[in-house]
């Protein structure tokens, strides 16, 4: 029985086509060595209540011999993100998570916080909730590391705290399952379910995918394990889910595993050979955390609604010779899907006027993208060779210098009228400002910056204060202010300043 789930695994694992008659034999090895790369072990003290009473009725329906020889034909190529079906011998409603609490608690490496999240993002989809407080854990997994004794040792030490944590649940609770995740599943196997029998689920860095049925196994009572490593396992399709609201950073993982073999490291044992994730799908994970990073810009008042997308030419030509990655196409595309986000929002850039190559129809090309996008901010400058870079080696400089200067005129000549024209819209409007301190040009005047991160200039004058009616105060360096604007250039706003305030006092204003 536990050579044959040892099959399914690995079909599971070694899924590529060309390296079908490698799998077998793979997988031939494998049933003959390692009945544990993915086992249920039975734990006979708990195995003689529940999960024999039912035995008999489970045998009649479960899979037939016919089943697995099926199964343990030639590996087909099948998409990871393809959802398997459930083995026989469980329920799919045993899968589920029926709402049990999960406590992960990871250690070591960034690898092992990303491996969380995928961990944590596979069993959401079964139907668990997690919890960040311990003692309301049904299900506690450490996602583990091996890198130095030292690293083990903290995480037998974790073990033995929280057996106390099992042994003193109550009786009218849902046992307590424990599990061990990631490399030191991987390094040392059924020695943990040995050492610590308390242990009821091991699960390598290459087989997160099967913990719902290892929990499911657990939940029966035994004692469960896949430490199977994999050759192609990368968790594309799982994006991670970042739970923690005061997370300041997310991974995107773009590999797993090393094959670099130091001498002196367990890591290519713990988490296998080196495998690069889909372009595609790293791509995808990109593109919806900068969608939530719009989304944040969008609905946080404290965050200013400013985006600095640099350009450097309006010419799809020009920008294939600086090697920028994408087209004016892709760039207005871009444009309009962040202005549907995040509505007002303002937009700077920059511009390189007479770049190698750059034809008077180029030039005409980056004219007619500042007039497009009408940019609220804007950096624009003439192009000056630089030693080393790839344009020295390849290019010729060879747009005349009075040439750059003139292309360079246009440009600013040109952003300035579209910045004056976009600014002016909040002409009349009163804006919300947060105060940098005073004015470059005059002592008598304060600047600060509206929620655009443009500049506005005002009266250093006396004004009300929001939150304390009746008191007369002085703006200082990192209050709000209520800004009636009263003039818009390319650079600058100016207004008078009507009262302090604070963000959450303040909505938007125009
Ligand atoms: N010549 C002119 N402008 C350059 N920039 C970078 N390198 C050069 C160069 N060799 C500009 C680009 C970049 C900004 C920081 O400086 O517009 O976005």
């Amino acid at each position: 029985m536990h050579s044959l789930q040892c099959v399914l695994q690995v079909q599971r694992s070694l899924r590529w086509g060309p390296m079908a008659s490698v799998s077998w034999l793979s997988l031939r090895m494998c049933m003959a060595h390692s009945s544990l790369s993915s086992t249920t072990c039975p734990n006979p003290e708990r195995q003689e209540d529940g999960a024999r009473k039912d035995f008999s009725s489970r045998l009649a329906t479960g899979p037939t011999l016919q089943y697995f020889l099926r199964s343990a034909s030639a590996p087909q190529e099948k998409l990871s993100s393809e959802v398997e079906d459930p083995p026989p011998y469980l329920m799919m409603d045993e899968l589920l998570g029926r709402q049990r609490k999960v406590y992960l608690e990871t250690y070591g490496c960034q690898m092992n916080v990303n491996d969380t999240e995928i961990a944590w993002s596979i069993l959401q989809k079964s139907g668990y909730l997690r919890t960040s407080n311990l003692q309301e854990a049904d299900v506690i997994l450490l996602v583990t590391c091996s890198i130095r004794e030292k690293a083990e040792q903290t995480i037998w030490n974790r073990l033995h705290q929280l057996k106390a944590l099992k042994t003193r649940r109550l009786r009218s609770r849902v046992p307590l399952r424990i599990g061990i995740l990631g490399c030191m599943a991987e390094r040392l196997k059924e020695e943990i379910l040995n050492r610590e029998k308390m242990v009821d689920v091991l699960a390598g860095p290459d087989a997160y995918r099967d913990l719902p049925r290892l929990l499911a196994v657990a939940e029966s009572g035994q004692q469960a394990a896949n430490v199977l490593l994999s050759l192609d396992e990368t968790y594309a399709d799982v994006m991670p889910v970042q739970t923690s609201p005061s997370a300041t950073s997310a991974f995107v993982s773009i590999m797993r595993g090393c094959d670099n073999m130091c001498t002196y490291c367990i890591v290519p044992f713990t988490r296998g050979r080196e495998r690069s994730r889909p372009v595609a799908s790293i791509l995808e994970e990109v593109r919806k955390l900068s969608e939530q990073v719009l989304q944040l810009i969008h609905e946080r008042d404290n965050v200013c609604k400013q985006i600095h997308l640099p350009a450097q030419s309006g010419s799809s030509r020009v920008l294939e010779a600086m090697r920028r990655g994408y087209s004016r196409e892709a760039y207005v595309e871009l444009v309009h899907h962040i202005r549907e986000s995040i509505p007002g929002v303002s937009l700077s850039s920059d511009f390189i006027a007479g770049f190698c190559g750059e034809t008077e129809e180029d030039h005409v090309q980056t004219v007619s993208l500042l007039r497009e996008v009408q940019y609220n901010m804007g950096f624009l400058f003439a192009y000056s060779m630089r030693q080393k870079t790839r344009a020295y080696h390849r290019l010729k400089d060879d747009v005349p210098e009075e040439v750059k200067l003139r292309r360079l005129e246009e440009l600013i000549t040109v952003f300035r009228e579209e910045a004056t024209k976009a600014n002016q819209t909040a002409v009349g409007c009163t804006q919300l400002v947060l105060v940098e301190g005073l004015s470059k040009r005059s002592a008598a005047d304060l600047c600060g910056r509206n929620d655009g991160n443009l500049k506005v200039i005002f009266p250093d004058a006396e004004m009300e204060d929001v939150s304390n009616p009746g008191l007369r105060v002085r703006a200082q360096p990192g209050d709000y202010v209520l800004v009636q604007i009263t003039s818009a250039g390319s650079q600058t706003l100016k207004g008078h300043v009507l009262c302090r305030t604070t963000l959450k006092d303040s909505s938007a204003y125009c």
